[in-house]
């Protein structure tokens, strides 16, 4: 599939909007779709795009996975209530763990993931409601990384020869697939959206799954998200594209309370980007970097070492796995 970029520059939102609405509405006609909120910008767009465009024929989800960052759910639902829209929390968290369970390799962390959000959870939700349609926020960058082979991105099924009609019952439909982040952003403000969700750091469809190195269990996912909430509060004014905390496998000595301890490590990173495909660490300020120490350790148990990543994307990627 040849997908023709409109970069952010030349993009024109309210003409976006209209073109995608009608784009919706004429794919769906008089039938329903579904949407599934992440509390990110990308699926934010979605959503209100559908809900233009099908009204009540939209019906949106968030699905709990266990993967998310601290009180996501219902931030999410109080967000889309203001708009008109109802949006139905799935836990989901059983299956997403069962999937995840031994897995330490990262395509394989993604591939158990993309399967359980198509297959285990979305098919039987089409099933049951005769619904055709998922609506999903893939965008450029999504497609053009996983097509390279860099990474394989949860949401992206037909460019790699998946037809999701065949694979799991129902088409999808990507109206963001031609812009990247910035151009989001610029449709997300433009749909009235707040600045808390349209400014939005951007989250990985695998979330804290990909900020762990090694098998996402139910404890390491926690620890990651006690360490999230520490990064993403003491970075807020950096302006950063994205920052995280990573939590890595190995062991190391240190000491907590005058005694060993053979502990975890947290990587934190803080990116400065305008679309993700390229990105530089921002160089944080000395005293701040301390704080992060000290915030992670005392605040974490068994957490004894933090590291902080100074590499430019390429060659890293953004997120760890
Ligand atoms: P990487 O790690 O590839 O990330 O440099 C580039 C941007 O994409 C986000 N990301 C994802 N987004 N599904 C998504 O929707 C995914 O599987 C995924 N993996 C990475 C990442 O957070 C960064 O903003």
């Amino acid at each position: 599939m040849n997908l023709i970029e409109i970069p952010a520059a030349k993009l024109n939102p309210k003409e976006f909007i209209k073109e995608k609405v009608k784009e919706i509405s004429d794919t769906v006609g008089d039938g329903s779709a579904i949407t599934a909120l992440s509390g990110g910008v990308d699926s934010s767009v979605v959503t209100l795009l559908g809900h233009r465009a099908l009204g009540d024929g939209l019906k949106a989800y968030f699905i709990d996975n266990g993967l998310m960052r601290q009180d996501e759910p219902e931030g999410v639902a109080r967000i889309f209530r203001k708009f008109g829209i109802h949006v139905e929390i799935l836990d989901a968290r059983e299956a997403f763990f069962a999937a995840l369970k031994g897995i330490h390799d990262p395509e394989e962390k993604r591939e158990a993931i993309t399967q359980t959000f198509y297959k285990t959870v979305f098919s039987p939700l089409f099933k049951n409601s005769g619904t055709r349609y998922l609506l999903q926020g893939t965008i450029l960058t999504d497609v053009e990384e996983t097509v390279a082979g860099v990474k394989r991105q949860h949401n992206v099924l037909q460019q790699l020869g998946i037809d999701p009609q065949q694979a799991f019952g129902y088409g999808v439909i990507e109206p963001l697939v031609q812009i990247r982040k910035d151009g989001v952003r610029k449709v997300a403000k433009a749909l009235g959206l707040p600045e808390s969700v349209y400014k939005r750091m951007p989250f990985p469809g695998p979330a804290l799954a990909a900020r762990v190195v090694g098998e996402a269990s139910p404890e390491r996912i926690a620890l990651v998200r006690k360490a999230t909430a520490i990064v993403e509060r003491e970075l807020q004014n950096v302006k950063a594209f994205q920052c995280m905390a990573i939590l890595h496998e190995d062991r190391f000595a240190g000491m907590k309370e005058g005694k060993r301890e053979f502990g975890m490590q947290i990587e934190v990173r803080c990116w400065k980007s305008v679309d993700a495909r390229t990105a530089t660490p921002a160089w944080l300020p000395p005293r701040l970097q301390e704080k992060l120490a000290r915030r992670i350790t005392t605040g974490i148990p068994g957490v004894v070492s933090v590291t902080y990543n100074i590499t430019p994307k390429p060659p890293s990627t953004m997120e760890a796995v």
